[in-house]
């Protein structure tokens, strides 16, 4: 039985191996963590599937502003090799988009494979006029929009609005002055 929740702050370390697992050691490198870097997902929108308590997958959003405009990056989705194709990578991204659309978000950008996310309404047409903080390749990048025109016509540089970490915050200072 597999339970959809708010991911759990202590969930972080099998989160990270999990995603280690999923992506390989090059997932910092991408320019999707550009957007993450030293900041917190978006608030609310943390998600973890659970198989008896333990985490088996992960999404998450970020906040960001997309030629102007606020909207939300989706990423990274990730389950467990063991637990795939049951549906949880979709259960995790419509549970996702409806949390995300009830706190009133109006589009979703996200760097992904085009044949796994077109069932959830993503398509290329939304971002067009949009310019990622470095290169991806632009058949995989897709957007939703929860309002007809909320992304369509924004122009300009996909840029991070999160709030920053605590890590980050301090940046050059001694962390043991956060302890
Ligand atoms: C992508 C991923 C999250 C899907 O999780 P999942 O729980 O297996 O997803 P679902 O059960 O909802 O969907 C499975 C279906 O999607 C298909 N699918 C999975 N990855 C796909 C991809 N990259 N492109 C197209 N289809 C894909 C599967 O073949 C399967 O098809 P079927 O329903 O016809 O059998 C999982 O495969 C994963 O963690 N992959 C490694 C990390 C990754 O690529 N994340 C996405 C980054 S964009």
């Amino acid at each position: 039985m597999i339970h959809i929740d708010a991911e759990k702050p202590q969930d972080e370390l099998v989160r990270d191996a999990l995603l280690d697992r999923a992506f390989g050691p090059g997932r910092h490198a991408k320019t999707c963590q550009r957007l993450r870097d030293g900041r917190e997902p978006a608030e609310g929108l943390s998600f973890g599937a659970y198989h008896a308590g333990v985490l088996v997958g992960t999404l998450r959003f970020w906040s960001l502003q997309a030629g102007g405009r606020d909207a939300l990056m989706l990423g990274p989705l990730a389950v467990e090799e063991t637990h795939r194709t049951f549906g949880i990578g979709a259960t995790l991204i419509r549970v996702g988009l409806a949390r995300a659309a009830e706190l009133g978000h109006k589009g979703v950008l996200l760097v992904g494979d085009e044949p796994y996310y077109t069932r959830f309404g993503f398509s290329k047409s939304p971002v067009q006029g949009l310019v990622m903080p470095g290169p991806v390749d632009r058949a995989r990048f897709l957007g939703l929009e929860f309002e007809p025109g909320a992304l369509a016509e924004a122009q300009g540089a996909v840029i991070a609005t999160g709030k920053f970490t605590v890590e980050s915050t301090l940046g050059g200072c001694d962390r043991r002055l956060a302890a």
